[in-house]
């Protein structure tokens, strides 16, 4: 476990994980069995790994970033008091992790494989050619029966959910052409043909949803 420090408690940096955290909560109560480790990709301000570990008991909670924002990870976990944590829970010294780098992700810094992965608003961020890479990654990693939850707002079959999602994809696409809501149905066809199986699809506040795919026994 992370030792707590002299430092001041984190700064809180994003309103999306403050609103959106208890509704994935809620998610991850039904679908986490007893004692899981969770690896998370792109853990951002460490919100949810901090959240969840003080709301779910049992948890071992590997968060993990891109090598040149993992510091400023670090430092927000770092200031969290293990007493706050839920019992038994732990979050683990969060690790560097660019799904890109697909034949050398790390291993979290305990067990060589996971229970779930979890990552919130990161497939619009990485390219879509990053995608198959997280899939393939998360294929690896978990543990047969293991679970993939993947939060954020998805489309169709190309086509959006919602105006607002429409409206957020053309924004990101100006921002930068690589970003984009991805395609739910395009991701899970990815996923199949990768060893992982779609389990669910649950629709969360303001059109964003959870995918939960599981790796094949
Ligand atoms: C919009 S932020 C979401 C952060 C946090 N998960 C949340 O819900 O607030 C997108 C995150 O994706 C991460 N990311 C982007 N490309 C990545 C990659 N190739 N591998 C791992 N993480 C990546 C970024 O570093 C960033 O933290």
């Amino acid at each position: 476990m992370m030792a707590a420090a002299q430092t001041p408690p984190p700064v809180l940096l994003s309103s999306a994980c403050e609103r959106n955290k208890e509704p994935i909560l809620a998610v991850l109560r039904d679908w986490l069995p007893n004692k899981a480790l969770v690896l998370e990709i792109g853990s951002g301000s460490g919100q949810h790994a901090i959240f969840f570990c003080q709301q779910i008991a049992g948890l071992c909670w590997q968060a993990s970033e891109r090598p040149e924002v993992v510091a400023d990870l670090r430092s927000q976990l770092v200031a969290v008091p293990g007493a706050s944590l839920a019992p038994g829970s732990r979050l683990l010294e969060p690790i560097e992790l660019d799904v890109t780098c697909c034949d050398h992700w790390p291993r979290p810094s305990e067990g060589n494989r996971v229970d779930a992965l979890f990552s919130a608003n990161t497939c619009h961020i990485m390219p879509a050619s990053a995608l198959p890479q997280l899939l393939a990654g998360a294929a690896r990693l978990l543990r047969p029966g293991g679970l993939l939850l993947l939060y954020g707002p998805f489309q169709d079959g190309g086509v959006h959910t919602a105006t607002s999602n429409a409206a957020f994809d053309a924004h990101l696409r100006s921002l930068d052409p690589a970003m984009g809501v991805r395609d739910a149905k395009e991701l899970q066809e990815q996923a199949c043909s990768l060893g992982l199986e779609p389990l669910a699809d649950v629709a969360m506040p303001a059109n964003n949803r959870i995918l939960v795919l599981g790796r094949r026994r």
